[in-house]
């Protein structure tokens, strides 16, 4: 089954295509099913984000389309940037964008955070299978690792005693929002189908 993300971030087009690799869903880029435009995000929640971008995708590649918005959210930080992730402080670079983070939370006892992914997937008929994974972890004193992308060299992961970017793409897989979100996406699909 071909489904198109309706995505430009090619991290997030790696690890999609790699989270679903052991089932019968094709990824597309956008490129590849021949969409150049991006709506805006114009939603309050990751959710509503999510299906703005896959009902896009699917009304100009006339496919069934699935998108992800996710983010992180920063307990010191009152939950954001959240939905705001991927706009917060826009002139900067990620590592810069880290840095400030990390200054933000200067002398602050509470590091806890969590990266959250919503995973809405459209069909031409009108159906739609949604799905959210989230995954905890604390924002680190400094940034490490070069894995992974974004905020993941200071997303640190207690258990492992490693930052996001440390550790390897199926160990990021296998515990992130994004690899929850998207295998519950697909196991919905295949409990429909059945
Ligand atoms: P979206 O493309 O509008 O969903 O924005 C997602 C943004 O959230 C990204 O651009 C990153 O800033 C952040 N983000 C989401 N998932 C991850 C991740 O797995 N690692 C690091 N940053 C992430």
């Amino acid at each position: 089954m071909r489904i198109v993300l309706a995505s430009n971030n090619p991290d997030k087009l790696r690890e999609v295509r790699e989270i679903l690799s052991g089932t019968d869903i094709e990824i597309l880029s956008q490129r590849e099913a021949g969409i150049h435009t991006e709506p805006e995000e114009t939603g309050t929640t990751f959710e509503e984000n999510a299906r703005i971008k896959a009902l896009a995708a699917m009304r100009a590649s006339g496919l069934p389309a699935v998108s992800d918005d996710s983010g992180i959210c920063i307990n010191a930080l009152g939950s954001c940037p959240g939905v705001f992730s991927s706009r917060f402080l826009a002139e900067l670079s990620y590592p810069e964008k880290c840095q400030r983070i990390m200054e933000l939370l200067e002398g602050i006892h509470d590091r806890g955070a969590h990266y959250t992914a919503a995973a809405v997937m459209v069909f031409p008929d009108g159906r739609e299978i949604t799905a959210e994974g989230i995954a905890e972890g604390e924002i680190a004193h400094e940034a490490r690792g070069e894995g992974g992308f974004g905020y993941d060299p200071i997303f640190y992961l207690p258990e492992y005693g490693k930052t996001m970017a440390e550790i390897s793409e199926d160990e990021k897989n296998a515990l992130s929002h994004r690899g929850k979100a998207f295998r519950a996406l697909a196991s919905k699909l295949c409990e429909e189908r059945n």
